[in-house]
């Protein structure tokens, strides 16, 4: 896989397998930031005091740390719960990359769970696990209820299973009221199945090209 820097000085990958890269190739980290931490206003639910992420394909996990970032600066008592799911976690290679986010060290920090196939962290108000296996499975043995969802998997013609009616409605479950969904694209098939899975869907920012990307309410 090779390591692509993007227009705001971020690296990425280019994968082979899905002939795509993880991030835009406009800005890894401005995509991170202005499609999925505001659009799901961390920032304003760490100021609860407690927040539930649920983050849909970790890939380098940058939607993760900067979350991570994003809830500690605004409080840094914050109580921050996030489960990421993973196919294929290549922790050997994102040794490689430095992105400018605070706490990207907690990669290095991983400890693989054998028992439930996760790679866990946890550390005073921090708990991240990365539940390893196809999403479309392993999101339904999650417990609980999240806050902000990020989703961002591959292009919907490249990665088609994370993109269905059946896997929003998964998703949908696993919200809280008036939480948002975020995600990157604005393809009128992921919309329509985020409205059929019960979402009210609007534009969310247009960053790097001229299209939204899209976000998806559960009222
Ligand atoms: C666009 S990248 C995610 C980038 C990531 N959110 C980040 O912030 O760095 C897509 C990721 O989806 C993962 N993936 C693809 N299909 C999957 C599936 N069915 N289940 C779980 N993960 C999957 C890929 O391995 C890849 O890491």
């Amino acid at each position: 896989m090779e390591k692509v820097e993007t227009g705001d000085g971020s690296p990425t990958f280019y994968s082979e397998k899905y002939g795509e890269t993880y991030h835009s190739k406009s800005g890894a980290l401005e995509e991170t930031f202005g499609k999925f931490i505001r659009p799901c206003r961390i920032k304003e639910l760490a100021k609860t005091g407690r927040v539930r992420i649920f983050d849909i394909c970790f890939g380098l996990g940058y939607n993760a740390i900067a979350a991570i970032d994003a809830a500690l600066e605004e409080n840094e008592n914050c109580e921050i719960y996030l489960v990421s799911l993973e196919k294929e976690l290549i922790l050997d290679r994102l040794k490689e990359l430095n992105p400018c986010l605070t706490h990207y060290h907690i990669i290095e920090k991983l400890q693989f769970d054998p028992i439930n196939n996760s790679y866990t962290y946890e550390e005073k108000n921090i708990y991240l696990r990365i539940k390893i296996g196809n999403a479309k499975e392993t999101i339904k043995t999650l417990k609980g209820s999240f806050d902000a969802v990020f989703l961002d998997p591959f292009s919907p013609k490249k990665n088609p299973e994370l993109w269905t009616e059946e896997f929003f409605r998964e998703i949908f479950r696993r919200m809280n009221k008036g939480s948002i969904l975020s995600t990157y694209s604005c393809a009128r098939i992921v919309r329509d199945n985020l409205r059929s899975a019960g979402f009210e869907v609007s534009d969310g920012p247009s960053i790097g090209r001229r299209a939204p990307s899209t976000i998806a309410k559960k009222l």
